[in-house]
């Protein structure tokens, strides 16, 4: 698609108009526009006119990481279509997509307020660790998998295997094959199963720092990666999140509690899966873990939290895993309660 890029976050009198189209605001309302940070991906703008409060999400043509990708501006398409779809089977985990604009590339949700809907991510480093929510998560995610799957008509709207490409397979799986030649016949095999694999409607991008703690439960931000496909890629590219901060966790008592997590949300999940056998399932997550660990160091998006004493760490841990091959996630987690000192 050939597309003339209008920064949004430059150009108030574009915002209004936007928010105008989409009979959101009345002329010769004062607009209030703050950006929003956390993001790498898009403007995320507060609006604020008046007593009403809106999120506007555009993307962006270059992610803000530091191994530098390019990623297509139509993927905002993907992530409206994957709010619209989940509001459907989960309506308090998403937020409520109030107006579209295809010709800017962004859409404009109900803006969820930091007091009442916390970031997850921001609590897990902090120490704030509910096993419980882990358990939620992986419901709804279970839910959202389970209510998708073996579905057409989703297969067809959803088939965004270049994007699912450019920006999860590639940058994490293909350049940690790259970098990691001994192990790149093994992770090229996760990468090819994955990217043949169409059995649900997939996030794509389920980390803590996409989900909020709200007051009915989790909501989940950020489907710009959606793609119907493997739906073990979600659930290991969500359980990894828990391994990696067991390592930058400071206290014996937070790391117990995110190996918590780990398990919590991987059961609440594995009770609903109908649409496959478990175990077929389950050997797609546990092998599709160590390659991500292991991505998370050394692929193009490596997580920032980590020193690199704790990074070596996670390194040394993920090759031993890619050189065990385990089929089981009970298996994966003795085996880094064991090495990383738990
Ligand atoms: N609807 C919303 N209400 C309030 N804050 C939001 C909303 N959507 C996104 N944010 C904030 O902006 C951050 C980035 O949004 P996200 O959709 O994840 O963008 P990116 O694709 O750039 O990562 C989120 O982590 C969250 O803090
Ligand atoms: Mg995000």
């Amino acid at each position: 698609m050939e597309t003339r890029f209008n920064d949004l976050s430059a150009n108030q009198d574009a915002i209004r108009d936007v928010l105008h189209t989409m009979g959101l605001i009345h002329d010769n309302e004062t607009l209030l526009v703050k950006p929003l940070t956390g993001g790498v991906s898009s403007n995320i703008l507060k609006v604020s006119v008046g007593e009403k409060y809106f999120c506007l999400k555009q993307a962006l043509p270059k992610l803000k990481v530091a191994k530098e990708w390019h990623a297509p501006l139509e993927r905002v398409f993907a992530e409206i279509d994957w709010m619209k779809t989940v509001s459907h089977i989960a309506p308090d985990a998403v937020p409520h997509i109030k107006g579209v604009d295809r010709e800017a590339l962004c859409f404009v949700m109900d803006y969820l307020p930091a007091e009442h809907f916390a970031n997850w991510k921001s609590q897990l480093l902090q120490g704030v660790i509910d096993v419980n929510f882990a358990g939620e998560m992986g419901e709804v995610l279970g839910k959202i998998h389970q209510q998708t799957a073996n579905n057409s008509e989703l297969a067809k709207v959803f088939a965004y295997d270049d994007n699912f490409f450019s920006l999860r397979l590639d940058p994490y799986l293909g350049e940690t094959s790259r970098v990691h030649p001994k192990y790149s016949v093994f992770i090229q095999a996760v990468l090819e199963r994955t990217q043949s694999t169409k059995l649900a409607l997939v996030h794509g991008d389920i980390s803590p720092k996409n989900i909020l703690r709200g007051p009915t439960g989790p909501v989940i931000l950020d489907a710009e990666c959606a793609w119907y496909g493997d739906p073990a890629f979600d659930l290991a590219f969500c359980l990894n999140h828990f391994l990696l901060k067991t390592i930058a966790a400071n206290t014996c008592v937070a790391r117990q509690q995110l190996m918590l997590c780990f398990e919590k949300l991987y059961q609440r999940y594995f009770n609903c899966i109908r649409w496959e056998s478990i175990d077929g399932f389950e050997n797609r997550v546990a092998t599709l873990l160590p390659c991500l660990t292991l991505a998370r160091v050394d692929g193009k998006s490596p997580v920032e939290y980590l020193t690199e004493g704790q990074a070596q760490n996670v390194r040394r841990i993920s090759c031993a895993l890619l050189e065990r091959q385990f089929t089981t996630l009970k298996d994966i987690t003795l085996f880094w309660r064991k090495e990383s000192g738990l």
